[in-house]
């Protein structure tokens, strides 16, 4: 469907979960993918799985010094897909740590944020930018008004810089529940039932529409591929894929 050659993409937490799968899509349309993230085993065992079109860099990227010595080692790119994981603000409002809320910040948006801000003196004027934020900032989920508000504000970066870093296009894809090791914090069986129930999870958020039942993976992967390969700038510039099928 894409020809990719030639194309540098960097995924920024490529190591695992949806960075890695979008990975080995863009490889196979002969994209040449930079993967990043903090554990250096990891990404050397992701970078072995994913064979000669991938290389990696570790760093952390929410360590400004870091970031900056990563992108200048990494260097030209055509596109940037940031799947980098928070992992605090979840939990009932009235019992929700500002604490934890803050940290959530710092882990997803702060280092969103920072990450493209970045990347833009490499990224090719006409490449992508992709973030990957969440559903959960247009459910309405009991428990999730934390991680709504981390992934509500990437979202909002996504319209006004589609206007202002144009023809660079920027675009964010929201997934609903992926089987990742994301999850590893759930025991093995909250993870399956989790998993298992997600159907029923979105059919409630939804009013039975399953319209949204779109982002599961490997929807997922599919509409960050769309964002970064396709150059259709009407249809994918600016907007949430989940507004895109
Ligand atoms: N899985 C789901 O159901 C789901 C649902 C909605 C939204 N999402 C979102 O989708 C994105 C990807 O999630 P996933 O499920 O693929 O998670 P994952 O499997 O845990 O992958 C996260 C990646 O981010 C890297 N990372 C995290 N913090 C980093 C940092 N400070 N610097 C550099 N790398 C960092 C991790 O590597 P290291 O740990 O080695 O750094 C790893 O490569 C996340 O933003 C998540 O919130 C996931």
């Amino acid at each position: 469907m894409f020809d990719l050659r030639d194309v540098r993409v960097m995924i920024a937490g490529g190591s695992s979960g949806i960075g890695l799968s979008t990975a080995k899509f863009l490889i196979d349309y002969k994209a040449s993918v930079i993967i990043t993230g903090r554990d250096a085993r990891k990404l050397e065992s992701a970078t072995q799985l994913l064979g000669p079109g991938a290389s990696s860099v570790a760093f952390d990227a929410a360590n400004s010094e870091a970031r900056a010595e990563a992108l200048a080692r990494i260097g030209k790119l055509d596109h940037l897909v940031i799947t980098l994981s928070g992992g605090k603000g979840a939990g009932p409002f009235r019992t929700l740590s500002e604490a934890d809320l803050r940290t959530g910040f710092e882990a997803k948006f702060w280092t969103h944020f920072s990450l493209a801000r970045d990347a833009i003196p490499y990224l090719n004027p006409e490449g992508s930018i992709t973030f990957v934020s969440a559903i959960s900032a247009k459910a309405a989920n009991p428990g999730t008004a934390g991680l709504a508000a981390i992934n509500a504000a990437i979202e909002g970066l996504v319209k006004p810089l589609a206007v202002e870093l144009q023809p660079l296009r920027v675009n964010a894809v929201a997934p609903g529940v992926v089987d990742t090791p994301w999850w590893d914090w759930l025991s093995e069986d909250q993870k399956k039932a989790t998993l298992r129930n997600k159907a029923d999870f979105f059919a409630l958020i939804y009013d039975g529409k399953g319209f949204f039942l779109t982002d599961e993976s490997p929807h997922t992967l599919v509409n960050v591929v769309f964002c970064v390969a396709s150059k259709l700038e009407t249809n994918l510039q600016g907007l949430f894929t989940s507004l895109v099928q």
